[in-house]
């Protein structure tokens, strides 16, 4: 018999990657049998649990605020003294190498308000598990290499819960006196316990169907309170899509019979691949042209895209540990931007990609938060959801697949789901497949999951006209991070092509392999110096330094062949202008000006590409340009340089607004385009002063038949100072107060908004009925938008730091996860000058100074100030 004693050393405070140790215990089944009311939930768990090995050690079941109402081993109760609390653990000796272990708790999902676990939302009950909410329900080995068969019963009210949802298939259901019902599900496919779901509630259902490559029907189910029901047609257009696009590209069929997505108002991040019940941040499911704009189209389009493709790559396949995350989402995300950019332009999905990659990751990599792709240790697992392990994730897969080409990487994709499926991986596994199946080696390539921090790669051609030659030398170096004060080169290609200035055109484009921190490339047969295009289609996740002349950015810019390459120059030219002009030169926009009309006029661009290549970098992103980030510098500079492409290209700006106004609303490509163009248009069109520009913003937010338009010409009075801006706001919150997801927007355009009472505003708006820390949406919409806006956020009074640290302790009472999110702004002081940077420091330290503060806050907060 083990002692009770020698059970599982109590959950340390850091976990570590390298202390990974199989489990002691497997739970091939478990029967959860729920009595579901929202102040008191009892749930029965029934675990076939298996000694995993030869031990002694005590059964240890994972718990989070929950009190053992009963325990029992193999239908006997178990007295005082047979198992013990650890923390929230429960320990149970046992001493064979089967047993049933049943135990009872209780649960007030009502005042659940950090939405892990049960909680209620808007009169449903849900769930969230990942990653560590399964534990909040009900004691379990909470780890995602544990793979359990699930059978759930559901018990409700049947008039305020009629519909029972859980994973896998119904197989039951029945009534009950007392006006209550019941309902069986069960899952054929073992699976961690964080995908585990419920939902119970009043919901409405959008149904459809799925044929199978197979030609099996799959039944499809969207469900959500009857009101939204008219807004979920594209979400499941977009199921329908994905099932397809699965099929095609990869291979994966889906394997259940139904497919359920249920949308909730209040949840902690987008949405959740539990097996066959996806739960969704309701903003990822609604949309109509009244109330969502292209945007949060493509939004819907792609979260559901990469939920979807998670039952394979998360599900079917998951992962060993939370170290491995990246396995899955890395591997998702590349699967949904491919699928989004087959759904609509690649040119422009690549551009949006790079630009959220370049403000979350890259700025997350040059920070004190900067971690690898896949991390050694953690705190709190929840903080590492983030843009290093989704984003520059899959930038890593985008690399292997880059480098195998498309055959070998479907070839080494097959091998991956055939040889784990079913499985617990790791990051390990995926990337021995891709070398077995790709038939290359990526020894090297490795390096890329190992260390963090982002490479720079500086790119220096010169030119021989006596041999004829261009060389092309490439140096790599990338900073130190927490942790790692050294990096050894990484493996990384980069689609380069050498145009010729007099034809304007290329030999083509060739892969170079930088492998070494120094290497030079000869290319023969260039009487002329040609001009450099480089990271083509961002073909590796770093930053390429050149001393490209603006000349012959301008000459790319016209010229290059590859629309990332295009866009890039574009912003190279404005960034430079704008970098100049901070560091004191004369703001030079001739150049510029002279490419955005060429841009704006060339027949063979499409106008979402347009719109892209003309707008200028953002505060941020010349922020990040800096060795110190001027705030109030960088805004006057990018105000200035509007305002000069706005007064000199007037008219122009005045014939795109009239001519991209669409005659009805269509969700084509073409009109998506013409609204991002014409938004693009009104924004210089008001920059440049002209005295009718607050006006026609006006009149655009007021005649607009979609979200598009009208959010737009919002924003861009929100900037100002005007009538029509007070005007335009009243009339957006009357018109749309009593539908959240869209006040959202009311909240988020204003804390967004370059004005200069910005920060007062945000103060005024916290304190607004409408305000609540309750729902993570409006929190993101105000206080989140708020921090991303650097000038406001950056006020040298350092109100804007006040402000947000007061939301993060406030909040961190009731939602630490949410709250642990609006920590990462905070923590770039080293980035500021002495006085910001004190500020900011002083409001991480009262922060850190709280008492009673969350693992997730304290975790970001300490390594803030390190
Ligand atoms: N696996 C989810 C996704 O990327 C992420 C997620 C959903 C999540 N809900 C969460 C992560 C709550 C942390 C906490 O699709
Ligand atoms: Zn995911």
């Amino acid at each position: 018999m083990a002692d009770i004693q020698s059970a599982n050393a109590p959950a340390p405070l850091v976990v570590r990657r390298q202390d990974y140790r199989p489990p002691d215990w497997l739970v091939p089944e478990i029967e959860l049998d729920f009595l579901l009311d929202p102040a008191c939930t009892t749930v029965r768990a029934r675990l076939s649990v298996s000694r995993n090995g030869a031990h002694d050690r005590a059964l240890r079941l994972d718990g989070d605020e929950l009190t053992p109402v009963e325990v029992k081993v193999d239908g006997r109760p178990l007295g005082s003294g047979e198992s013990k609390m650890d923390g929230g653990a429960l320990i149970i000796p046992l001493s064979g190498g089967v047993h049933q272990v049943e135990t009872l708790v209780e649960l007030a999902p009502e005042h659940n308000s950090k939405l892990m676990g049960l909680y209620a939302s808007g009169g449903l009950l849900c769930t969230q598990c990942e990653a560590e909410g399964f534990r909040r329900i009900t004691f379990f080995p909470d780890r995602p290499d544990i793979l359990s068969r699930y059978s759930v019963r559901m018990e409700a009210d049947k008039t305020r819960y009629p519909i029972l949802l859980s994973n896998g298939d119904p197989v039951a259901q029945g009534e009950l006196s007392g006006g209550r019902h019941w309902a069986r599900w069960t899952d054929p496919y073992p699976k961690p316990c964080y995908l585990f779901a419920l939902v119970a509630g009043d919901l409405a259902c959008n149904s459809d169907s799925f044929v199978t490559m197979s030609g099996r029907e799959v039944k499809l189910g969207i469900w959500v309170k009857e009101a939204d029901l008219s807004r979920t047609g594209h979400a499941m257009q977009a199921l329908k899509n994905s099932m397809a696009w699965d099929e095609r590209v990869y291979g994966r069929e889906y394997d259940l019979d139904v497919f359920n997505i249920v949308a909730v108002a209040d949840f902690n991040f987008g949405a959740m691949e539990n097996k066959g019940l996806n739960i969704f941040n309701s903003r990822y499911i609604l949309a109509d042209p009244e109330t969502a704009t292209d945007a949060d189209y493509d939004g819907v389009e792609g979260v559901v895209a990469h939920e979807y493709f998670h039952n394979w790559s998360g599900n079917r396949v998951t992962c060993r540990d939370w170290f491995q995350l990246s396995l899955k989402e890395g591997f998702t995300v590349f699967r949904d931007q491919n699928f989004s950019a087959d759904m609509g332009s690649e040119a422009v999905k690549r551009i949006e990609d790079v630009r959220v990659l370049r403000a979350a990751q890259f700025q997350e990599d040059a920070g004190p938060l900067a971690h690898p792709v896949r991390p050694e240790s953690y705190m709190e697992i929840s903080n590492f959801y983030t843009a290093t392990i989704y984003n520059k994730g899959a930038e890593l897969i985008r690399m292997i697949a880059l480098m195998l080409g498309p055959d070998r990487f479907r070839a080494a994709t097959d091998l991956y789901f055939k040889r784990h499926d079913g499985e617990a991986a790791t990051c390990e596994d995926f990337v021995r497949a891709m070398e077995e199946g790709g038939g290359v080696d990526l020894t090297q390539f490795r390096r890329w999951y190992e260390q963090a921090g982002t490479p720079h790669v500086r790119a220096s051609l010169t030119h021989d006209p006596v041999t004829q030659t261009a060389e092309l030398l490439l140096e790599q170096n990338t900073p130190p991070t927490p942790g790692q004060p050294e990096k050894l080169p990484f493996a990384l290609p980069l689609r380069t092509a050498l145009f010729d200035r007099g034809s304007g055109g290329s030999a083509g484009e060739m892969l170079l392999m930088l492998t070494q921190k120094q290497q030079r490339f000869t290319f023969k047969g260039f009487a002329v110096a040609p001009i450099l295009s480089i990271n083509r289609g961002f073909s590796a996740p770093v930053i390429v330094e050149t001393d490209r002349s603006q000349a012959d950015l301008a000459f790319l810019s016209a010229h290059d062949d590859d629309p990332f390459a295009r866009y890039e120059a574009m912003q190279q030219l404005m960034v430079n202008a704008l970098v100049g002009h901070v560091a004191g030169q004369a703001l030079d926009a001739a150049a510029i000006i002279t490419a955005i009309r060429d841009t704006v006029t060339d027949p063979h661009l499409d106008g979402a590409f347009i719109a892209e290549a003309i707008r200028l970098p953002s505060e941020a992103y010349l922020g990040d340009q800096m060795v110190q980030v001027d705030p109030d510098a960088i805004h006057e500079a990018r105000d200035a340089l509007q305002g000069r492409i706005g007064r000199e290209l007037e008219s122009l700006w005045r014939e795109l607004h009239v001519r991209n106004r669409a005659n009805g609303f269509s969700l084509s490509p073409a009109a998506k385009g013409a609204r991002k163009l014409r938004n693009g248009a009104l924004v210089y069109l008001v920059a440049s002063g002209a005295a009718d520009g607050a006006a026609l913003a006006f009149s655009q937010f007021d005649e607009a038949d979609n979200m598009t338009e009208r959010q737009s010409a919002l924003a861009t009075l929100a900037n100002g100072r005007s009538e029509e801006r007070e005007a335009a706001l009243d009339i957006f919150y009357n018109r749309y107060r009593d539908d959240p997801l869209t006040l959202d927007k009311w909240f988020q355009t204003q804390a967004f908004a370059s004005h200069p009472d910005t920060v007062d505003l945000v103060e005024e708006l916290g304190r607004h009925p409408d305000f609540t820390l309750a729902n993570p949406n409006r929190v993101r919409s105000l206080f989140g938008a708020f921090a991303g806006n650097q000038w406001a956020f950056h006020h040298r009074s350092g109100k804007g730091y006040r402000l947000v640290a007061d939301c993060i302790i406030a909040l961190d009472k009731l939602n630490p996860q949410t709250a642990a999110r609006l920590v990462p702004p905070l923590g770039r002081w080293r980035r500021f000058d002495e006085g910001r940077a004190g500020l900011m420091r002083s409001e991480l330290q009262r922060i850190l100074g709280q008492p009673g503060l969350s693992k997730d806050v304290t975790e970001q907060v300490s390594k803030s100030l390190d």
